[in-house]
């Protein structure tokens, strides 16, 4: 936990743990897991060896998007627990050396928020200009061509005689960034939970707030890449806009007024390294972005490789990135990126946890679990509900199985869980936690290994090749080497003493070779142990 004018902070190297919490562990036996089922197993995510969770939206919330339509910035929802609950957890959680982060949504609130509700009440209300509305254009028609996530049009005509825009559903409102008054709440909002010891925030749709003043309309998409736009539209006016980024410059005074410096860790959807370096600013906005492109690449050692080059080269100095394969939106990388293969997983595991900077974990990543198929009448997220096939969210946001009893220890036996657990059964964290081959023991493994040989700081890191499928890097003293291909592969000449190896037989491999899928982590030759790497 180094906090000091050396330029480290307390997120480099470390692993972050992704907790959606309705779907990790239910104390009360209603089917929705809570923060007093978290507190019950801190001790497990300490056995694991994270260094934070980032908890999925705990305000107080409709639900029409499962928390991220806040209806109050400083409550705690009631389905998850109370504000005293969360300050135990915190407090819980810091015995154990862990960080607790929060995750922020000022891009929209719910219509149900009380700005909304007065703003909705008349065109001459107080907090009419807390949000962004519209006059219909000269014929009638909505003002401009912008589409919300589900691809509908992204303006709702509201009694009052304008439309009000949503990004997102009807039910979330977009905040109107133009508006100074808007900026005075979240800076109170902020404080209100750093004061309360919470280590940071996940900023949800951090490259949206502003819009663009005269609402232009986005121009046509000409790219199948989804962050760049979608429904046949670029994100150039409803998003991205350069304002936002006088927002975050406000927002990491206020983060590094406290002591640990608090972390803006934003949801930046955007295509290239250049475009998320723009978050960091000079080093004076964002500390972290998370890295779109690294996650939604295949598991293609080419591609993740330039990436990573990529991104390190375009970050501020003195900034580091962050990695995911995983989360609540995506769905998970086991299946996304592996296909189920569990030689696939424990590669990808490794990588995750030997690149340099910090890393986050999606709950149930760590014994490889995959999505589950939610049928239709069972699905909960009402944004993608009349979506066809697997382009639904609940397929990753089903419960952990823990084990193999009666409600698989996240609910009580009897209950109906609020999305249904994977039937077939999956393998649980007690099938895994004892045993030396599982996912879980090489993921602990993992960390362990990160912890020792990285330790804090930024690992300066090095692409040494990839060829034929074979991915080598060093980062900090240590040189991974990870076989991409089915067939089994030379051990590249810069692997020096193997440390770990995916190999679920955990044997040595054959010496000066790399079987199929098979990952190895050494020891650079010549190198110590080494620590504080910048
Ligand atoms: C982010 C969240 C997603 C949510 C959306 C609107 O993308 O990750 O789950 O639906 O923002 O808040």
């Amino acid at each position: 936990m180094t906090e000091n004018a050396d330029g480290r902070r307390w997120w480099h190297g470390a692993v972050i743990y992704q907790l959606y919490v309705r779907s990790w562990r239910d104390s009360n036996d209603d089917g929705y897991g809570d923060l007093r089922g978290i507190i019950e197993r801190l001790d497990y995510l300490s056995w694991l060896g994270v260094d934070a969770v980032w908890l999925s939206p705990t305000m107080p919330s409709p639900d029409d998007d499962w928390g991220y339509d806040v209806s109050d910035y400083t409550g705690v929802h009631p389905d998850l627990g109370t504000l005293a609950d969360l300050d135990e957890l915190i407090d819980q959680a810091d015995q154990r050396g862990m960080r607790v982060l929060l995750d922020l949504v000022p891009n929209h609130t719910s219509s149900a928020h009380p700005w909304f509700t007065d703003a909705a009440s008349g065109r001459e209300a107080e907090h009419r200009r807390y949000y962004v509305w519209a006059d219909p254009r000269p014929d009638g028609g909505r003002p401009n061509n912008w589409l919300d996530f589900t691809g509908r049009p992204a303006w709702q005509w509201h009694d009052s005689g304008q439309y009000y825009l949503h990004n997102f559903l009807p039910g979330q409102p977009d905040l109107n960034w133009w508006e100074p008054a808007v900026h005075q709440e979240f800076a109170r909002i902020l404080e209100f939970w750093f004061e309360r010891g919470v280590a940071g925030f996940r900023i949800d749709v951090a490259n949206g707030l502003y819009k663009d003043a005269e609402l232009r309309d986005n121009p046509p998409l000409d790219s199948d890449n989804p962050l760049e736009g979608v429904f046949g539209m670029r994100f150039v006016y409803n998003s991205n806009r350069p304002e936002t980024h006088g927002v975050y410059r406000d927002w990491r005074k206020i983060a590094e007024s406290y002591s640990p410096e608090r972390l803006l860790l934003g949801e930046t959807w955007v295509p290239d390294a250049q475009r998320l370096a723009a978050y960091y600013g000079d080093n004076d906005e964002l500390q972290l972005g998370f890295n779109f492109p690294f996650a939604l690449a295949d598991l293609d050692p080419a591609r993740l490789a330039a990436i990573v080059e990529q991104t390190l080269a375009a970050l501020p100095s003195g900034a580091g990135p962050v990695w995911m394969g995983s989360n609540h939106d995506l769905g998970r990388f086991p299946s996304r990126w592996c296909g189920g293969d569990e030689r696939k997983v424990r590669l990808a595991l490794l990588v995750l946890a030997t690149l340099p900077g910090t890393t986050v974990l999606y709950y149930g990543d760590e014994i490889g679990m995959t999505d589950v198929d939610v049928p239709p009448a069972l699905r909960r997220d009402h944004a993608t509900l009349d979506l066809e096939g697997g382009a639904d969210r609940d397929r990753a946001r089903t419960p952990m199985p823990w084990d193999g009893s009666p409600g698989s220890g996240f609910t009580g036996p009897g209950v109906t869980p609020w999305l249904p657990m994977a039937d077939p059964p999956v393998s649980t964290v007690a099938d895994q936690r004892d045993k030396p081959e599982s996912t879980l023991s090489l993921c602990r493994r993992l960390l362990a290994l990160r912890r020792t040989e990285l330790g804090r700081g930024l690992a300066d890191f090095e692409n040494l090749a990839v060829t034929e499928g074979v991915w080598t890097y060093r980062t900090g003293p240590l040189v991974v080497a990870a076989n991409f291909t089915d067939r089994p592969a030379d051990m590249p000449a810069e692997a020096g003493e193997v440390l770990l190896t995916t190999s679920a037989e955990q044997a040595p491999p054959s010496p000066g070779v790399l079987g199929p899928w098979e990952g190895v982590v050494t020891r650079r030759s010549g190198s110590a142990a080494g620590h504080d790497q910048l």
